[in-house]
């Protein structure tokens, strides 16, 4: 499988490195500073080199694009290959709000082609076991999350509204939301209430944001983003779920399953399943492109594909309206 790179940056690295892992062609690179793009290109043994994606799409012979540039520039990119039959996985977030979002789902319907988001948590063996024992939990009533980077925070791009499209919330809060929506079954958001601001760094985007989401399961889901804060109850990712029979939880992953009555019960089953050394391997991001590999021979709709990452972008942008408006602002 021939497969191009959008941007040279740090996750694209994960992903070339994971490319070469599955045994996949890496065929060509975009990017518009050519220095940057002539070390990715040596670095990975890549023969070919564009400044724009139309330009390596007009040479054609790729058969996929991974798209890992500033998110301003996923939906133009993801369309213009997605229209030309290339299949894309395309980083999260997957554009700057739902509506470009929509847009990329519908040129995928289009093009027939495959497109894919990275929510690479739903790769992570800790978040599919967790997923596998929520079974036992009862019926969960509420969940907890966590987006945040404790005393560090990214810079260029990432904290610039008109090219990041949102802050910690869409950059780090969108991990937690689509890790709790992967282990609930993918619900639909009914509604959003969000405080969400900027303290702790001079940007225009968000660094801090406490956000609850009803689902249509009747669950409500906890979540705080951040960057730079001072704590968090949880590294990126990690999710609590509080079950009628138990409670269950990723990083350090366990679960409690209650025997007999609830607010009495014994722990039935208890325990460390997964110690881990590092928090997202490079392993994480393998499993992620050979599925994304998988679906493309297989001619199968991934999952997460657009839909579910059309849905994120749903829920970030009620969340950014809920802190605008101060309501609980329902999502469409
Ligand atoms: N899933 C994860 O674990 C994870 C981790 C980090 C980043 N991300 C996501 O990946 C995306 C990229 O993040 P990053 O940390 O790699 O950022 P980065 O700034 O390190 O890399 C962005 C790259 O895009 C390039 N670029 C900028 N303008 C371009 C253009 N016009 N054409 C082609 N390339 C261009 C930059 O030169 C750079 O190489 C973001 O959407 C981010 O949210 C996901």
């Amino acid at each position: 499988m021939k497969i191009a790179f959008a941007g040279t940056g740090y996750i694209n690295k994960i992903h070339a490195r994971a490319a070469q892992n599955c045994g996949a062609d890496l065929v060509a690179v975009i990017n518009h500073k050519p220095e940057t793009m002539a070390a990715f290109a040596k670095d990975f043994g890549i023969p070919r080199q564009y400044e724009t994606v139309e330009s390596m799409l007009k040479d054609g012979e790729v058969d996929a694009l991974v798209v890992s540039t500033p998110n301003y520039l996923h939906a133009s990119q993801t369309i213009a290959a997605l229209k030309a039959g290339v299949h894309v996985m395309v980083e999260k977030p997957m554009a700057m709000n739902a509506a470009e979002a929509e847009k990329m789902c519908g040129a995928a319907d289009k093009s027939g082609a495959a497109l894919m988001v990275a929510h690479c948590w739903r790769f992570d063996p800790d978040v599919l076991w967790l997923k596998e024992q929520s079974k036992k939990l009862g019926k969960i009533i509420r969940t907890k999350g966590y987006g945040v980077h404790v005393r560090w925070g990214p810079s260029g791009w990432f904290t610039q509204k008109e090219l990041g499209g949102g802050g910690a919330m869409a950059d780090m809060g969108i991990h937690a939301l689509d890790t709790v929506r992967f282990l609930l079954g993918d619900p639909r958001p009914v509604s959003v209430y969000a405080k969400i601001g900027t303290y702790y760094g001079d940007f225009d985007v968000d660094d801090t944001g406490v956000i609850i989401v009803n689902w249509d399961n009747g669950v409500t889901s906890y979540i705080e983003s951040g960057w730079w804060q001072p704590h968090a109850d949880g590294l990126a990712a990690a999710t609590q779920l509080y079950g009628t029979g138990g409670f269950g939880q990723l990083f350090p992953t366990r679960v409690e399953v209650q025997k007999g009555k609830a607010e009495r019960g014994e722990i039935l089953e208890s325990g460390l399943e997964f110690p881990r050394k590092e928090h997202a391997p490079q392993s994480l991001y393998d499993d992620q492109l050979r599925y994304f590999m998988e679906c493309i021979e297989k001619h199968e709709k991934p999952v997460p594909g657009g839909m579910e990452g059309w849905v994120n972008m749903k829920v970030v942008d009620a969340a950014y309206r809920s802190a605008n408006s101060g309501q609980v602002e329902r999502v469409e």
